[in-house]
């Protein structure tokens, strides 16, 4: 990536993905560029963010939503090769390369590459929401790593500053550029503290190798994961990469958050019906051991109850 844009969050990250797309646009002789964006995505909660977010119920109350974006299922390349027959005025595809609060929702084998490929056709940018999936919680630094493609543009939080609120908005190739001195900022962005915490969390991850220890720790993890519970009735599927798994259930499983806290193990549900695990990139084996220990019979006995 060629520039770099610290922001406090995620969702200002996002804001400034946005914003590239936008004044990308604009510099085209567009004057109301649209952005296509997925249903079931979630991209923050600042009103262009939960604009783009594909979730009614992030969304509601904040009416009138930012316009300009166009919503398409994820995972549906023809949907977008609709709007880029029908929506001329269409500038950016803003995408989560594994839907996180979505329900841990992977991409199709060539979906990310056939979505640049589209991408390139029409000149539109390719924006990804690493804001969840990225430095290395899938087991390489980002998410796309796993297939062929580079992002135009790409936005990180989270796990940046180990806790330090931070993110970032980067931008390469026909993205880079967009932005001149004064169209983004913010009186915290990139302050001494966070910019710190960031340097520090990257060389440990390099110092201490854990996108390999991500990697294999989360095969080992869902392998586990599919021998206790992939027969059990109620299981719709395991899915997900390194450390980012999802548990999908055939019903709304929040109340599990409760039995497994009642146990000492925090996990969270997301989308009604899936069990999302997203341990730090420093969890050992004996933890995830501990981890399966209470979450298993805890998801048998909860699919159990009528
Ligand atoms: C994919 C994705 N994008 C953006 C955000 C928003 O980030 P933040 O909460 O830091 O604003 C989140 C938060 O969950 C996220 O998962």
């Amino acid at each position: 990536m060629q520039e770099v844009f610290l922001c406090n969050s995620g969702c200002e990250a996002n804001e400034a993905a946005i914003k590239i797309a936008r004044m990308y646009g604009n510099q085209r002789g567009i004057d109301t560029p649209t952005i296509i964006v997925m249903e079931k995505a979630f991209h923050g909660r600042t009103l262009a963010t939960l604009s783009a977010t594909g979730n009614r119920k992030v969304q509601a109350g904040f009416e009138p939503l930012v316009k300009g974006f166009v919503r398409v299922p994820y995972n549906d390349l023809d949907a977008i090769r609709q709007v880029a027959r029908h929506t001329p005025n269409n500038v950016a595809v803003l995408v989560e390369p594994i839907q996180g609060e979505g329900g841990i929702r992977m991409p199709d084998a060539n979906y990310l590459h056939n979505l640049r490929k589209i991408c390139d056709a029409h000149e539109w940018l390719l924006m990804l929401d690493e804001v969840q999936c990225g430095l290395g919680r899938t087991g390489k630094w980002f998410a796309f790593q796993h297939t062929d493609i580079l992002p135009d543009v790409m936005t990180l939080a989270k796990g940046l500053g180990s806790g330090v609120p931070v993110g970032a908005c980067l931008a390469a190739g026909k993205a880079a550029g967009v932005f001149k001195p004064g169209n983004h900022g913010s009186t915290f962005g990139g302050n001494p503290l966070a910019s710190t915490a960031a340097l520090t969390t990257l060389n440990i991850i390099v110092q201490d190798n854990l996108l390999d220890h991500a990697g294999k720790l989360g095969e080992w993890i869902k392998h586990q994961l599919q021998t206790r519970l992939g027969g059990v009735k109620g299981v719709v599927a395991i899915r997900g990469q390194g450390l980012m798994l999802g548990i999908e259930l055939d019903k709304n499983c929040a109340e599990i958050v409760g039995k497994t806290l009642d146990k000492g193990l925090l996990i969270n549900v997301t989308a009604d019906n899936v069990i999302r695990l997203l341990p730090s990139l420093i969890f050992s084996q004996t933890e995830a051991q501990q981890m399966l220990d209470i979450l298993c019979p805890l998801v048998v006995e909860f699919l159990a109850q009528e």
